[in-house]
């Protein structure tokens, strides 16, 4: 499956090959746990783990679905601005949450990749993640991606530099680079850019997640929080996704035309 495949070539999943019926790649935001937990009068990491369980079952719809990859925001760049306390508990249940599920997730046939700067984290935490993603590398399921102090300005920002490198060093020339080269620097390189996005909990901005690959994303936002987030209003996201008319810059005439070819 070209999707999957270990190369460098970043896969695109824009027309005229995809019929727009399901999305290939969904990312996610996933905001409201905060609000959950205050609305119930629990602490903070109550709604974080509630939203725990919500992962679980996303995941779980994406995989019956087929949705090829599906990647979520679980750690921005900016979260360490939070409370030493919540960010403490918020990457201590990150890592009993990958724990408990990474067996479960690999007999399931989900590829697992982290993207971000992870040399932030705790040693225990950054060997959970290789190990997930050693375990799981050879897996033609779902890829899951979980973005951990990850910033999409950070993210063109380190792919800069690392063509930079190569300019300095003689291998390549200034003008040779362009936005293919780019992404082969990215973090998602070799895999499709998502073709819907959606953000729970009712602020409508994507807060320095993909920026680069949300280009020609379908943007979906939703009230609900994500603890509440469920099968049921994905298959509404999904749905929204479906009646949309993506154009890539061409006409809607020239889109129905290129369907009926
Ligand atoms: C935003 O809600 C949520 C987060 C910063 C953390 C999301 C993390 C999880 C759901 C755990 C994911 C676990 C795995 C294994 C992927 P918020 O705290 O900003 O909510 P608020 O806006 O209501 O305050």
């Amino acid at each position: 499956m070209a999707f999957f495949s270990k190369s460098t070539t970043p896969v695109k999943s824009q027309p005229p090959e995809q019929d727009g019926a399901l999305p290939v790649h969904v990312a996610i935001i996933m905001d409201g746990n905060g609000r959950w937990a205050k609305q119930r009068y629990l602490p903070r990491i109550a709604g974080h783990r509630a939203g725990v369980d919500v992962v679980r079952t996303i995941v779980e719809a994406c995989a019956a679905k087929g949705i090829r990859v599906l990647t979520l925001f679980a750690f921005s760049s900016e979260n360490w601005r939070r409370p030493e306390a919540e960010v403490n508990l918020l990457v201590d249940l990150l890592l009993t949450s990958l724990q408990r599920e990474v067996e479960k997730l690999h007999k399931n046939g989900i590829r697992l990749r982290f993207i971000g700067e992870r040399s932030a984290f705790n040693a225990k935490l950054i060997e959970m993640m290789s190990s997930a993603e050693r375990l799981t590398a050879d897996n033609t399921g779902l890829t899951l991606v979980i973005a951990l102090n990850y910033g999409g300005r950070w993210d063109v920002t380190q792919a800069a530099q690392q063509l930079a490198r190569r300019v300095e060093a003689g291998e390549i020339r200034a003008d040779d680079i362009d936005a293919a080269m780019m992404e082969t620097r990215l973090c998602l390189h070799g895999l499709p850019e998502p073709d819907l996005f959606i953000r729970t909990g009712g602020e409508q901005r994507i807060s320095n997640f993909l920026l680069w690959h949300l280009s020609y994303t379908e943007l979906y936002f939703t009230a609900i929080l994500w603890p509440d987030f469920d099968a049921r209003a994905f298959d509404d996201a999904l749905a929204s996704f479906s009646s949309r008319q993506r154009r890539f810059g061409r006409t809607g005439d020239q889109v129905e035309q290129a369907k009926g070819a």
